[in-house]
């Protein structure tokens, strides 16, 4: 089926990942790659998450360490019924993306901090940490044997999900002793069905997301399967997402469960504070930073459910948006609480949105320079 051979890894040229210089190292690795490639789908129609590519990477745990990463044909694994991670859902994952750069090559956006924080997901949730500069390095190698899969018509990628469970077969409750990690990849376009087009959410105020102490903070699949009772009943009631209240007063923004929230409000960009319960987005932090170096006023905060429909009532809540891998930039155009509608600006994309949307997808696709060191050419 496959040819299998190791070689010596191809290291990129020394950059710039967040604040941290990528260490050189020259690690072998095995490289399966698959004779029989898949019809790709239409690239001009991905939707999202629908296509894997044709590869995957996969490396597992045992007796205290990590075995070395692979990269095979993408198929299904083999899973004991008697799993830990189909009983007790010790399993974390990440988002990340991979662009055709407008000048050639290939661009991902911030995957050391994608790592880091899937250590710190790790952590919470009692698994081993991964060895995020060989974790990097074999991800820069999938990702040019996936170099094909990846789409370059403007708001399209290469989503990639690296994830890890517990494979230990037992059913007693314990942390385990044996971990799968993986990585696969998917051409993606837009997250939401409809693009650009404004979402409309609605503020759960009953069901809770995640709480201070709880696992809020971490990237767990538990608190994705969590948020869908909120996901349904947004549907149900015509609207595209639930936006999460804190657990204890059930007063404050949290987040939507797929991306985080600002508000601008009197002009000044708003979002909730990492208060321990929200996850800390990369695409958060990156909007935030791009706003601040461009002069706009931001604020880390409690933001309140009435201070939100006050300001809207009154004319001052100019725009809302979230942020996400998947998500990018999404603008809100309308919000829903206990039944009443509040429309914001008019239901269309603001300028703040825009500015962000299209300077964060020109920095990840190298139409824009990249003054922050958040990207890496392969
Ligand atoms: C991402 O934005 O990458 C996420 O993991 C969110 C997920 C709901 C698609």
């Amino acid at each position: 089926m496959g040819e299998t051979f190791s070689r010596n890894k191809r290291v990129p040229p020394p950059h710039k990942i967040g604040s941290q210089k990528q260490k050189e190292n020259n690690i072998i690795m095995e490289i399966n790659l698959t004779k029989n490639k898949k019809v790709k789908p239409d690239f001009g129609n991905l939707g999202f998450g629908k296509y894997m590519s044709d590869h995957m990477l996969i490396a597992d745990y045992a007796d205290g360490a990590w075995g070395e990463p692979k990269i095979v044909p993408y198929a299904p694994f083999a899973i004991d019924p008697a799993s830990q991670i189909l009983h007790y859902g010790q399993g974390i994952f990440e988002g990340m993306k991979a662009y055709k750069s407008k000048n050639g090559g290939i661009t991902l956006f911030r995957p050391r901090d994608n790592f880091l924080r899937m250590n710190k997901s790790a952590e919470r949730l009692c698994m081993p940490k991964i060895d995020v500069d060989k974790t990097l390095d074999s991800l820069y190698e999938l990702v040019r044997a996936e170099k094909d899969w990846i789409p370059d018509a403007d708001g399209t990628s290469l989503y990639i999900r690296p994830a890890m469970f517990c494979s230990d077969v037992y059913l007693g409750v314990k942390t385990g002793a044996h971990y799968r990690f993986f990585i696969i990849t998917c051409p993606v376009g837009a997250y939401y069905a409809n693009g650009l087009e404004p979402t409309k959410i609605f503020i759960e105020d009953f069901y809770t997301r995640s709480s201070i102490g709880g696992t809020g903070e971490a990237k767990c699949m538990g608190n994705y399967a969590a948020s869908l009772i909120g996901q349904e009943k947004a549907r149900e009631l015509g609207f595209d997402q639930a936006l999460w209240l804190d657990a204890k007063d059930k007063k404050y923004v949290e987040e939507v469960g797929s991306m985080n929230i600002f508000f601008v409000i009197d002009g000044v960009v708003v979002t909730p504070a990492l208060s321990g319960s929200i996850l800390a987005g990369i695409t958060r932090d990156s909007a935030l930073g791009l706003l601040r170096k461009n002069g706009y006023k931001t604020e880390e905060r409690k933001i309140s459910v009435d201070e939100l429909l006050t300001a809207q009532e009154s004319g001052r809540l100019n725009e809302a948006f979230g942020t996400g891998t998947a998500a990018v930039v999404s603008p809100v155009g309308e919000i829903v609480f206990k039944g009443k509608s509040y429309l914001i600006n008019g239901g269309k994309m603001g300028k703040i949105s825009g500015f962000l949307y299209d300077t964060l997808t020109g920095i990840q696709t190298g139409a824009i320079k990249d003054d922050y060191g958040w990207t890496v050419r392969l």
